[in-house]
């Protein structure tokens, strides 16, 4: 797969290869799961040359056929797993968070979520040997809730520089959920330099919440926040990382539903996220870590403790 270059494909000259790689399409993998319409965008080539690029890719890289059970097996055993600091909730996920997957912290506020990224963003920059990923994060911070000084106390609980870990740590502020969507393929062009093992969203539903509201509006966001989850797992997939996403709960209750208690983005994002994690509080700096919906494993709950440290059992 990787023999083949860009220029090869029918229809990519010089100058559409360069345009595509600018946008970050810089595997066939990349350009065989695109949509028509994007890729024709981004590439400054009309749709019907697009259909066919990807076409090409998707029989270059092999992909749009069925595959053998085996064979799927034989790519999991590549999936990397995060550890959260917490044995129970490593062993609540079956040994930690998995790379080419989405995991979906949802709950109250002060539960948490903001926290648990804090620390597997520390996490991943270590060594594999440590239950790191020994790679750099992409944090998308929406709520401006980013605080490097906690990244500090984190990493020094670990005894990893600082400084060294902050420096792995790139950080964006998304204005809105269209500036959100777009920081998604700017990540893809930084982790063509440097391997990104982990991005975190959050919050992943907060600007699509405030901005479309009202029922008039519910279709269009979760047409976007579908597009968004898929961005995201593509991007999990490219570079087998982990993708950690917020969410909250509807306060009130959501157009979508009755029970307060839900995660907002409905089924869209639920079907989306690999694995659902509800985290509530409990007593003396503790959390509840309950599984939600895997496609492997049992719903089952855990205690973690969230302190100066960061995450422990
Ligand atoms: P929202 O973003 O508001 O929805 O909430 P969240 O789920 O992201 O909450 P977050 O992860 O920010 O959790 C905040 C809580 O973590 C605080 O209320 C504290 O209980 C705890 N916390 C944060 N920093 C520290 C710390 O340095 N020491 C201790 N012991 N607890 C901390
Ligand atoms: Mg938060």
């Amino acid at each position: 797969m990787a023999e083949v270059k860009l220029e090869e494909l029918p229809g990519v000259g010089p100058a559409t290869a360069e345009k595509l790689r600018d946008a970050g399409y810089n595997d066939l993998m990349s350009i065989a799961v695109e949509n028509p319409k994007t890729l024709a965008d981004v590439a400054d080539i009309g749709e019907s040359t697009a259909v066919k690029i990807i076409a090409a890719a998707k029989q270059a890289a092999d992909v749009g056929g069925f595959e053998s059970g085996d064979s799927i097996l034989e790519r999991r055993k590549k999936l990397n797993r995060l550890t959260s600091c917490s044995k129970a909730f490593d062993e609540l996920l079956g040994g930690g968070l998995e790379t080419q997957s989405i995991c979906e912290f949802f709950g109250e506020f002060g539960s948490g979520k903001t926290q648990m990224c804090f620390q597997l963003a520390v996490n991943a920059t270590m060594p594999v040997s440590k239950g790191g990923l020994d790679g750099d994060v992409i944090v998308i911070d929406t709520e401006n809730t980013f605080r490097p000084e906690r990244i500090v106390q984190i990493a020094e609980a670990l005894d990893l520089d600082p400084i060294e870990t902050l420096q792995k740590i790139h950080v964006a502020r998304a204005f809105n959920s269209s500036h959100q969507m777009l920081l998604v393929e700017k990540a893809q062009e930084i982790a063509l330099k440097t391997p990104i093992k982990l991005m975190v969203v959050d919050s992943l539903t907060a600007h699509f919440r405030a901005e479309y509201v009202g029922r008039g509006t519910l279709a269009e966001r979760q047409g976007l926040l579908n597009k968004h989850m898929h961005d995201l797992l593509r991007f999990a997939d490219v570079n087998n990382a982990v993708i950690a996403v917020t969410n909250q709960v509807a306060a009130k209750p959501d157009a979508f539903f009755g029970d307060p208690t839900r995660p907002v983005g409905g089924h869209i994002v639920g079907h989306a996220s690999t694995y659902r994690l509800y985290l509530r509080k409990s007593k003396g700096g503790k959390r509840i870590a309950r599984l939600i919906d895997s496609p492997n494993l049992p719903e089952a709950e855990v205690v973690i403790t969230v302190s100066e440290e960061g995450i422990r059992d």
